[in-house]
């Protein structure tokens, strides 16, 4: 039977973070609300059970409790933060709010003759972010770690096989976190370990198959990393019973369209329609320049092509959305998910004749979901892709938008990553794309005056594109690039490279 450990959610902002690394280290892992029945998880027989950081105070009125019988039921818990201050709080401990919290990077002194923290350097930094503490651990406890600020920055009772630390070590600001929850899983749940992204992809595609049956399927392809895999996913489990809808909004780099054409195609078989829109998002577009603009009309557009298609295929009983962690607004309610509005397929529900919505990927990271989608065999090209917007190339062009500039901006963005590529740079980089601005300037080519449009460079590097830097691409590479761009694409005499970070600029110009 499959090794299980419960993450057990009080509605911290980092308790995806927490599964994620749990999943990194090969163990299989659910997140379950706090108030599922005790039934359910012993029903589960988890080897382990953390409890998540939460924005309650643990001593206030209703604020959310575990049942007490699970702290008897033999099962090791790990409480981080809110986790731990609950622990400490029904176990008989104490809980303070100190003078002043305590947020950001702590130095932190661990006990290593803990299992929790046995092979560990003594003294490291853990990232901390809490108003109140545990102040005094409860009988049976003993304090395991310590910080200036905190007294009781981790505490255990090894016989009970119970354990809380106030720090997150599901961030990468706590250096040795990945070590702790490795502790905990491996050396005091007795896990193995031995559970692989393949499998996500081997149980999805079974549950999948059960869910789904002999219904019919619709799913809107983008083109990008997520709407692949989890389109690929449900042809797996369901084959020609999913049709998709591949909308080219002729706003894609170079060659896009047909690469993913050919992968659906050839490679998987698929039940696939492309549409080409390019001709009706050009007229769509035609004249605007304001980024917010075009953001709307090329998302309404999307809408009614899709649509359009749609009716032709008639009622479907599901929906695919390739929805991933960082698309789900943290709601309280799972369930009411909210697709982030600049998403090129966020209104697709509401016009399609369609029962349920799939969303396999939901729970999984970007480096996630490409994990599972090597796994599923999808080419190497496509799924290590760049982030590329929805709104495509109409985002990069400052100002209206004409076939010619799409044109000239495709091909000067494809030698940039041919560049990137050649250098062996393309790994290091989150982000590497040509922006055509709406500046001309003079220049002088053969003896001959110019007045062209100038192209900048954007590189950034990135954990998630919440924040970025610009990338520090070695000058002999930008040299190149800068020759062959003006070279080798018409109107173009100028080149500038970006050298903004996030904040304050955003990575994508509009
Ligand atoms: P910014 O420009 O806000 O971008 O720093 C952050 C990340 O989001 C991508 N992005 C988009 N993705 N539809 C998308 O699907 C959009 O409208 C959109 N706008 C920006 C951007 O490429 C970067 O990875």
């Amino acid at each position: 039977m499959r090794e299980l450990i419960l993450v057990m959610d009080f509605g911290g902002q980092y308790n995806q973070l927490i599964a994620r690394r749990v999943r990194d280290l090969h163990q299989y892992c659910e997140i379950i609300p706090y108030d599922a029945p005790l039934a359910e998880i012993t029903a589960k027989a988890p080897k382990g059970i953390i409890f998540t950081g939460g924005p309650s105070v643990v001593t206030a009125e209703g604020a959310p409790a575990a049942d007490a019988a699970l702290f008897e039921a033999g099962i090791p818990i790990l409480g981080i933060c809110y986790g731990c201050q609950l622990m400490g709080h029904m176990l008989g401990g104490e809980i303070a709010r100190p003078e002043t919290g305590e947020y950001g990077k702590a130095d932190i002194e661990f006990d290593t003759r803990s299992p929790l923290f046995a092979g560990l350097d003594a003294r490291s930094s853990a990232w901390m972010s809490h108003t109140y503490y545990v102040s005094a651990p409860p009988p049976g406890f003993a304090v395991i770690a310590k910080t200036a600020a905190c007294p009781v920055a981790a505490m255990s009772n090894d016989a009970r096989k119970l354990y809380g630390v106030q720090f997150h070590p599901e961030v990468v600001h706590t250096p040795l976190g990945s070590q702790i929850l490795a502790n905990f899983i491996f050396g005091v749940c007795g896990c193995k370990g031995n559970w692989k992204m393949d499998d996500f992809a081997r149980e999805t595609v079974e549950a999948l198959k059960e869910r789904i049956g002999d219904k019919k399927v619709l799913c809107a392809l983008s083109g990008g990393v997520d709407s692949t895999v989890a389109a690929v996913l449900v042809h797996k489990a369901v084959g020609r019973q999913l049709t998709c809808v591949f909308v080219d909004h002729g706003l894609m780099r170079l060659n896009e369209g047909d690469e993913v054409e050919s992968v659906f195609r050839g490679q998987f078989d698929m039940n696939l329609i492309r549409v080409d829109a390019s001709a009706r998002f050009l007229a769509a577009l035609r004249g605007i320049s304001d980024p917010e603009s075009k953001r709307r009309v090329i998302g309404a557009e999307f809408i009614r092509v899709f649509e359009e298609e749609a009716k032709k295929i008639g009622a479907v009983d599901f929906l695919v959305q390739g929805t991933i962690y960082a698309d789900v607004v943290e709601s309280g309610d799972k369930k009411a998910a909210t697709i982030k509005s600049h998403h090129n397929v966020g209104g697709l529900p509401e016009v399609i004749d369609f029962k349920e919505i799939i969303e396999p990927l939901r729970d999984l990271f970007k480096d996630e979901v490409r994990a599972v989608g090597r796994s599923l065999g999808i080419p190497a090209a496509l799924v290590n892709r760049q982030p590329f917007p929805g709104p495509g190339l109409a985002i990069r062009i400052i100002g209206d938008i004409t076939k010619q500039k799409l044109d000239t901006l495709r091909l000067a963005d494809y030698i940039f990553r041919s560049e990137i590529a050649a250098a062996g740079l393309q790994n290091d980089i989150w982000q590497y794309f040509a922006v055509l601005t709406d500046l001309r300037s003079v220049g002088v080519m053969g003896d001959e005056r110019t007045y062209s449009h100038t192209i900048a460079l954007r590189a950034v590097t990135s954990l998630d594109a919440m924040t970025a830097d610009w990338a520090r691409i070695p000058f002999p590479v930008l040299e190149k690039i800068s020759v062959r761009l003006v070279n080798e694409v018409e109107n173009i005499n100028r080149v500038v490279y970006d050298i903004t970070s996030k904040p304050p600029a955003t990575i994508e110009w509009e």
